[in-house]
């Protein structure tokens, strides 16, 4: 028989056999906001996930569909406000990861392409967020889509002819689309790269 100690043996034995890439020791608290990313990211699919099954994008069934949501549905108001508080806090910690590769100047070769893949993370991030807003269809998303669509008018290349477009075509629907499906495919792909890149370099050291 195998007493504690011998299956906590076992357990490290087996653990040591999957060695992974050991963690240098210059990597502290200030190398985990993109680890941090991440997971918040997981959360948002998970939260995300769920409202799937009880969110309707049409624009007279959106916002009592999530009323039903929150008030309605065990657990519902939770992973409502998941989603809500969590899109902020990964605003957040996507910025203090840029900022702070960008102090660690981990962005110069071989890492460029990785600071790259991150600019087009950070820019999927923002959309997911703009693109969320819109989904409940109350005042709050009327105002935040009017908003934009003002913004984008004032481009001076191009930004009256792709106001116009927008106002044609982006509907309810539309924006429903690019917020579950459009823009997470493409995070997801700049993300398998971005990850792709760090195993391939290494975590930077201090210069
Ligand atoms: C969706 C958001 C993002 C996620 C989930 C993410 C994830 C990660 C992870 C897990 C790491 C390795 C550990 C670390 O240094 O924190 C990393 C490294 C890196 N990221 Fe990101 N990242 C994101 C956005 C960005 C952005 C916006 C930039 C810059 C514009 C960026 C540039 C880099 C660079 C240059 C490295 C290498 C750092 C080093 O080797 O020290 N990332 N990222």
């Amino acid at each position: 028989m195998m007493g504690a100690s011998g299956i906590a043996e076992w357990i490290k034995e087996q653990i040591r056999i999957k060695k992974g890439k050991p963690i240098p020791a210059h990597v502290n608290f200030f190398y985990c906001f993109g680890g941090i990313s991440l997971f918040l990211i997981l959360l948002q699919l998970l939260s995300g996930v769920f409202m799937l099954f009880f969110y309707t994008p049409e624009p007279d069934k959106a916002l009592l569909s999530i009323a039903y949501l929150s008030n309605e549905v065990p657990m519902g108001w939770l992973f409502r406000n998941m989603h809500r508080w969590t899109s902020t806090l990964l605003l957040a910690t996507v910025f203090s990861h840029m900022v702070i590769v960008f102090y660690l100047k981990a962005y110069q070769s071989p890492r460029k392409l990785t600071w790259l893949s991150g600019v087009f993370q950070l820019l999927m991030v923002f959309l997911l967020v703009i693109t969320g807003l819109i989904l409940p269809w109350d005042w709050r998303s009327y105002w935040s889509f009017a908003i934009w669509m003002d913004y984008i008018g004032t481009w001076v290349l191009g930004g009256e002819t792709l106001q116009a477009a927008l106002l044609d075509t982006f509907t309810l629907n539309a924006a429903y689309f690019t917020h579950i499906l459009a823009i997470p495919i493409l995070l997801a792909a700049f993300l398998s790269f971005h990850f792709k890149m760090i195993r391939r370099y290494g975590i930077s050291k201090p210069l």
